[in-house]
């Protein structure tokens, strides 16, 4: 078997032999193909890249087919059992599990890193009492740039190390204050005697008390729900991040971009539209008749469909179970009835089936979300916190990757040529 493809241009008569190389072709070498000296080059048309491969990458694996997701080859369901949120984050960063002490240095540096500049707090103090935490998440993100400018020095691998530790460190923060922002309750400073997600509940949640200690199975619980967000491959948000990070600019203002690729619903934004679907649709009786409606085009069954998963999504999975584990502590969400009877319908029914349409990570994660009592505008910045090391660790693997480039694709032109201007003064005379 030779690893090469050949390709007849049906234009010249011409043959091209491409070479294969894992699984694909180059885009250069079909650019090779010219019907004449002066026509550009053949191109490849991919809107939404469907079928095109950007980087290559050692971060994460899924296989869609086989509902397979690996974070440096360790199956998710392991890590979501037996390690924890900072342990992945280590793990996806430096590409192998710590030593326990490096572990325990990791967990330092991050833990003393979590305080931002007291001028972050007025910054975000002066967004409107109805700021969404997501737009607050983006735009402080963004401006720890401007806290930290010595990050634009990408070159660095100490550098880069301490603005991996510093974001890992501070988005809990952020995103709290986001959260407390909307209450107008006043934000809680990290308490550095807990633990990354112990303390990110504190801030949240803390009152008056002298110290906010959340039950050890919430804990447990949101925990597990970073590490199944940690990466996902080249998903939207990571590529924003990465085609932003290819102009070289600081990691800060590349994962900002991340942040708002998430915001939008056909991403980070479906389990908020999950709920709003389930108490729409109200009661079980109601579900032939909404699904019914999907099947007609009017609308999606959110939290169902994948562009890479074409059977169970492994972390809905996951996420199912840990739903168990929370409703024992808050009590059953209502919702979660309805949910379930959703899925069994869908999941039997010949649209769903033939299109491969099962449950994502969306689908139940808005309930355990709820349970903890946050409003669905803050089920985007959770996940935004859980996969701050996945989006790190692909600018990482970027801007050491020398076969990287500067994003930028190519477009089919359909507009207008060689039109004339005629100027306002005649065209409005
Ligand atoms: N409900 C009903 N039909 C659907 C759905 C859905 N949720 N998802 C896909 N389809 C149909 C779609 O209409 C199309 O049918 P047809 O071939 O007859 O035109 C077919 O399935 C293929 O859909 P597609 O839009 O070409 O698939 P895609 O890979 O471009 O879209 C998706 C993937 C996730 C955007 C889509 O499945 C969707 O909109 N799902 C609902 C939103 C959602 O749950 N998003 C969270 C994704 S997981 C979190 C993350 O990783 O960001």
């Amino acid at each position: 078997m030779t690893d090469s493809l050949t390709v007849r241009d049906n234009r010249t008569g011409q043959e091209y032999d491409v070479p294969i190389l894992d699984g694909t072709i180059k885009a250069a070498d079909i650019g090779k193909i010219k019907a004449g000296d002066d026509i550009p080059g053949l191109a490849v048309y991919d809107p939404g890249f469907v079928n095109t491969a950007s980087c290559r990458s050692a971060v994460t694996y899924i296989d869609g087919e086989q509902g397979i997701l690996e974070y440096r080859g360790y199956p998710i369901e392991q890590l979501a059992e037996k390690s924890n949120f900072l342990e992945v984050a280590y793990l996806l960063i430096h590409g192998s599990l710590p030593t326990k002490a490096e572990y325990e240095s990791w967990v330092h540096e991050i833990t003393y890193h979590t305080f931002v500049h007291e001028n972050v707090k007025s910054f975000m103090e002066g967004f409107r009492y109805d700021a969404h935490p997501m737009g607050m998440l983006m735009a402080s993100v963004g401006a720890l740039s401007t806290f930290y400018p010595d990050a634009r020095n990408i070159s660095d691998a100490d550098n880069r190390h301490m603005q991996i530790v510093r974001m890992i460190a501070k988005m809990p923060t952020l995103g709290a204050w986001s959260f407390r922002h909307a209450q107008g309750k006043p934000f809680v400073y990290p308490d550095n005697e807990l633990g990354y997600t112990a303390n990110f509940l504190s801030m949240l949640f803390k009152m008056s008390e002298h110290k906010f200690e959340a039950d050890e199975r919430l804990v447990k619980a949101l925990d597990i729900l970073f590490i199944l967000h940690a990466d996902h491959e080249q998903n939207c948000s990571t590529n924003a991040v990465r085609s932003v990070g290819s102009s070289q600019v600081d990691p800060y203002s590349a994962v900002a971009a991340g942040v708002a690729a998430l915001y939008g619903p056909l991403h980070g934004g479906a389990n908020e539209a999950v709920l709003r679907m389930l108490r729409r649709i109200g009661s079980k009786e109601n579900i032939p008749a909404f699904i019914q409606g999907v099947k007609d085009g009017n609308e999606r069954l959110m939290g169902f469909g994948h562009r890479v998963y074409k059977n169970y999504d492994p972390r809905a999975k996951i996420i199912k179970k840990a739903c168990d584990d929370v409703f024992e502590v808050t009590g059953v969400n209502p919702l979660l009835e309805i949910a379930q009877e959703l899925e069994k319908i869908a999941l039997e029914d010949e649209y769903f089936v033939s299109r491969k349409l099962y449950p994502n990570v969306d689908f139940y994660s808005g309930l355990i979300y709820e349970a903890f009592q946050f409003p669905p505008e803050m089920f985007t910045v959770l996940f935004a916190i859980g996969r701050t090391p996945g989006w790190l660790a692909q600018w990482l693997e970027l801007v050491q990757d020398k076969e990287q480039k500067i994003a930028r694709p190519k477009q089919i032109y359909t507009g207008d040529r060689r039109l004339d201007f005629v100027p306002a003064s005649e065209r409005w005379a």
